[in-house]
């Protein structure tokens, strides 16, 4: 996937630039406004308030900086829900680069440092409990190659590269492959509101919301299976 540099967006927190895409991994307003709005707050936080649910499958598209995992724990310290998170990556970043990353530095909750360490030193394909009340699964896998179980998840967080970028994470089999893997009631959501993406998520079934999107951005989407 090529070398990656690391930038400064907009509220102060890092980001990484892959040249050979021409992408960021996050909105150049703002990485870790954008995760809080789209994946802890839109998503993790509006299954939990929906369901008080006392145990939340999530699983991730794109592990990458380990921002949505490092947001998780420091919600996941606020709740008695245990969290099972499970983190696809095909293109895992050096320990040069994470090691830079200023995320613990800026959320500067209690152990932040220590648990984004060992968000990014555990093993592949390991389970470990980071919290009492999280684990991590992390997965060195493309999305197009893995199987997933069945109606195993309750929240999706898609953050795969944009359509532009990489359309052959956004297709329609792909995606069919996320929906079947989530339960009934469960919620999937992404920082792309484009066209064709709500329309191929209502095909498959799933009622479709487009929510305001982060500083910066205009939309964002949620769809929930019913
Ligand atoms: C937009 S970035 C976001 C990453 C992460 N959620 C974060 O906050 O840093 C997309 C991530 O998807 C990964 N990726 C690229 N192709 C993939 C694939 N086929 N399957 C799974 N992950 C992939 C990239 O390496 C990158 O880490």
């Amino acid at each position: 996937m090529g070398e990656v540099k690391l930038i400064t967006t907009s509220d102060g927190s890092h980001s990484l630039f892959n040249a050979e895409l021409g992408e960021t991994y996050h909105s150049v307003h703002g990485a870790i406004q954008e995760s809080m709005h789209v994946f802890v707050k839109n998503g993790l936080e509006y299954f939990q308030e929906k369901t008080k649910q006392a145990e939340i499958n999530v699983l991730e598209i794109g592990f990458g900086t380990g921002l949505n995992a490092l947001l998780t724990i420091q919600k996941s310290l606020s709740y008695p829900t245990l969290i099972h998170y499970e983190s696809l990556e095909a293109f895992p970043i050096e320990e040069e680069i994470s090691s830079k990353l200023n995320y613990p530095k800026i959320l500067n909750f209690t152990a932040s440092e220590k648990y984004f360490l060992q968000l990014h030193q555990s093993g592949w394909g390991e389970q470990i409990d980071i919290t009492n009340t999280f684990s991590l699964l992390k997965r060195h896998t493309k999305l197009q190659d893995v199987d997933l179980e069945a109606e195993k998840y309750d929240v999706i967080f898609f953050d795969a590269f944009a359509p532009s970028k990489q359309p052959e994470l956004w297709e329609l089999a792909v995606l069919r492959k996320v929906e079947q893997s989530m339960k009934s009631g469960a919620v999937f959501v992404t920082y792309c509101a484009r066209g064709q993406l709500k329309r191929d998520l209502k095909s498959l079934g799933l009622l479709v919301e487009t929510l305001p999107g982060p500083p910066g951005k205009k939309e964002m989407v949620r769809a929930v299976k019913s």
